[in-house]
């Protein structure tokens, strides 16, 4: 049936950045699909602790691990937290979390470029290698990228944000290969503009978001849980055949024309 294929009963999957956004409602998506979720924040937070509830609701043995990803430590760190939790690894991991900066390219500074490649690119790198082991030994397993319509369209003021997604795609093509033969998938999720709290404040400007909303053929922005049924085929057994590639998510924005 399959209907069966979607189904993560006995998986657990970890989601960077699930604390809000799209991570979030990945998570939930998960959970009611029958994974143990790992959530995930920089910090304790209170949008991580409702974030948890709502996946608890749904998966009773769901947990939060806490992290900084711009700190490799503290990316190795996700790990043992997860262990003290009984979770030697997960079978399906999505490296969501990112962070973005808007700066003419010119005076774009060393430092926050090389902070978001560290977030966006070595991080997602890191935790693969983390996580690959485990998905070998077992002969399944899920790693997703969470991209940007920005691989294909940079946006003049984030250069250092668009090309650590460009890198992340790339990465994604090459460890597909390589990996395929265990059992291992590993796709990029490429969203559009969807209306999260990183966009609140552009978006609340109504001639520029009326702008954003007249390039998108669909017309709308994407609610967080747009993103969900995507992530579901990738992370399922639904999307067993899927691999190397990246599914846009964008109400055809990134559309020629
Ligand atoms: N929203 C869009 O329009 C859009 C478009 C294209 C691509 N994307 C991509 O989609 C993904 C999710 O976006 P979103 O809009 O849902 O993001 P969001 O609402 O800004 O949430 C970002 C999440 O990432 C976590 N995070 C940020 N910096 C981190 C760090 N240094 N270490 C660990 N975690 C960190 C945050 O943790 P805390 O909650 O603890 O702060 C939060 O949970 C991102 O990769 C983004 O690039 C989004």
């Amino acid at each position: 049936m399959l209907r069966e294929k979607f189904d993560l009963t006995g998986r657990t999957a970890f989601i960077t950045g699930s604390a809000r956004g799209i991570g979030r409602a990945i998570a939930a998506g998960f959970a009611e699909y029958g994974a143990r979720v790992v959530v995930h924040g920089v910090k304790a937070s209170l949008p991580l602790e409702e974030s948890l509830k709502a996946v608890r609701l749904l998966s009773p043995s769901s947990f939060a691990v806490t992290g900084d990803l711009s700190d490799p430590l503290q990316v190795d760190g996700l790990f043992s937290q997860m262990a003290a939790q009984g979770v030697e690894s997960p079978d399906i991991l999505v490296a969501n979390a990112s962070q973005q900066r808007n700066c003419a390219w010119e005076r774009f500074d060393a430092d926050e470029a090389r902070r978001e490649m560290e977030i966006n690119f070595h991080a997602t790198l890191r935790l693969f290698q983390l996580a690959y082991p485990h998905m070998k030994a077992k002969g399944w397993g899920r790693l997703i990228t969470v991209g940007s319509v920005q691989e294909r369209r940079p946006h003049p003021e984030m250069v250092a944000y668009s090309a650590s997604k460009g890198a992340q795609e790339n990465m994604v093509r090459n460890i597909a290969r390589q990996v395929a033969r265990d059992g291992i998938t590993v796709n990029n999720l490429c969203p559009g503009v969807f209306a999260t709290d990183r966009n609140s404040a552009a978006l609340s400007n109504p001639v520029y978001a009326e702008k954003v909303r007249d390039a998108i053929p669909v017309r709308e922005y994407a609610r967080a849980e747009d993103a969900a049924g995507a992530a579901l085929l990738l992370a399922s057994d639904a999307g067993r055949y899927i691999t190397g590639t990246t599914l846009v998510v964008d109400g055809g924005l990134s559309l020629p024309g």
